[in-house]
C-alpha cells in the first residue's frame, strides 16, 4: 500500500495496515498533506477486504505534536472540505479496529484521536496534552463530548481548561489507554493485538465495533461539527495569534491585554 505523502508511511502486512506518522524534525506535527494522506489511506482501507485492522504510531519516539502551528497561522485550515475534517471523519467512521501505539508526545489531536481508536497502548515515555485553551482555541474532535463521559466532568475540565499534561499511567486511569508499557514494547503490543484481531470473524468484529459506538455516534458527529465551527473562528482570533506567535518565539503567551 502506497502512501501519497512521504511523511505518512503505510505498510500492509498480514491484513494489518500500519500507518506511521514520520516527520521527526517537527515532532511529527501534522500538515494538511499529512492529514490528506491519512484520510486517503483510511477511506481506502475501510472497503479493502485485505485490511482487517489498522495500527497508528509515530516515528522517532514521538506520536504527534498535533496540528502544525505554522499551517494554522498561515490560515490553511478550512471547513468541512479540509483535510483535517476528512481525516477526522475517516477515523470516526472507520468500520474496523484501530489500535494506537503512543510513544513520546501526543499533543492536541494526538490525544483526541485516541478517543476514536478502539484500543491504545502508551509507553512510559508518553506525554499527553490537549492544550487548546492554552493556545486560545477550544476543544476539538468531540473531546468536549466524549472526555467528560470517559473521565468524568471534573477531570475533563482539568484536562481541557488547564491543558494539563499527563502520562501513560494517568491515561490508563482516565480510560484513554489500555496499558502503560515500557517504551520499547508499545508498538510490539499494538501489533500483537492487531494480529489477534485479524484472526477473529471479520463481520462479527465490525458489528461489535459499531454496537460499542452506537450510543455516542450521532451526537459525536454533531459535536465534531460544532467544535470545528468554533475552532475555525478561534484560529482567526488575536488570542490564538498571540499563543502561536509565543510558541514560535519560544516565550510564554501573554493574554493579559484580552478581555
Ligand atoms: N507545529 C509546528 N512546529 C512544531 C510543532 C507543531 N505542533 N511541535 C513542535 N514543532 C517544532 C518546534 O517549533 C521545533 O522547531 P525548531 O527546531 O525550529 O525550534 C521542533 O519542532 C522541535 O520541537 P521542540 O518544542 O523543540 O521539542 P520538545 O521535545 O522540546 O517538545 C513538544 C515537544 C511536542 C512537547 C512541543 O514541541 C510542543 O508543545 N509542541 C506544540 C504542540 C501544540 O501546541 N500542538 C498544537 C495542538 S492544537
Amino acid at each position: 500500500m502506497q502512501s501519497p505523502c512521504k511523511e505518512i508511511q503505510a505498510q500492509l502486512a498480514e491484513r494489518v495496515l500500519e500507518i506511521t506518522i514520520d516527520r521527526p524534525q517537527r515532532k511529527n506535527a501534522l500538515t494538511m498533506a499529512m492529514y490528506a494522506a491519512m484520510a486517503d489511506l483510511l477511506e481506502n482501507a475501510a472497503t479493502d477486504a485485505e485490511v482487517r485492522a489498522v495500527v497508528i504510531s509515530g516515528a522517532g519516539g514521538v506520536f504527534t505534536s498535533g496540528n502544525d502551528l505554522t499551517d494554522f497561522l498561515g490560515g490553511s485550515a478550512q471547513g468541512e472540505e479540509s483535510p483535517v475534517f476528512r481525516f477526522m471523519q475517516a477515523l470516526y467512521q472507520f468500520p474496523k479496529p484501530v489500535i494506537a501505539a503512543v510513544n513520546g508526545p501526543a499533543v492536541g489531536i494526538g490525544t483526541t484521536m485516541l478517543l476514536h481508536c478502539d484500543m491504545a497502548f502508551a509507553g512510559d515515555d508518553a506525554l499527553f496534552q490537549m492544550p487548546f485553551v492554552n493556545l486560545g482555541l477550544c476543544p476539538e474532535y468531540a473531546s468536549s463530548f466524549l472526555l467528560p463521559r470517559i473521565a468524568g466532568h471534573a477531570r475533563a475540565s482539568e484536562l481541557l481548561l488547564l491543558g494539563k499534561k499527563f502520562d501513560a499511567c494517568e491515561a490508563v486511569e482516565l480510560g484513554i489507554c489500555n496499558a502503560a508499557l515500557p517504551a520499547a514494547e508499545v508498538l510490539t503490543r499494538a501489533r500483537e493485538v492487531a494480529a489477534e484481531l485479524v484472526t477473529r470473524a471479520p463481520e462479527a468484529v465490525r458489528l461489535s465495533k459499531r454496537l460499542l459506538r452506537k450510543g455516542t455516534y450521532e451526537r459525536g458527529l454533531e459535536c465534531i461539527r460544532e467544535e470545528a465551527k468554533h475552532f475555525l473562528e478561534r484560529l482567526g482570533s488575536e488570542e490564538f495569534r498571540e499563543a502561536a506567535t509565543a510558541f514560535m518565539e519560544k516565550r510564554p503567551a501573554d493574554f493579559s491585554r484580552f478581555e
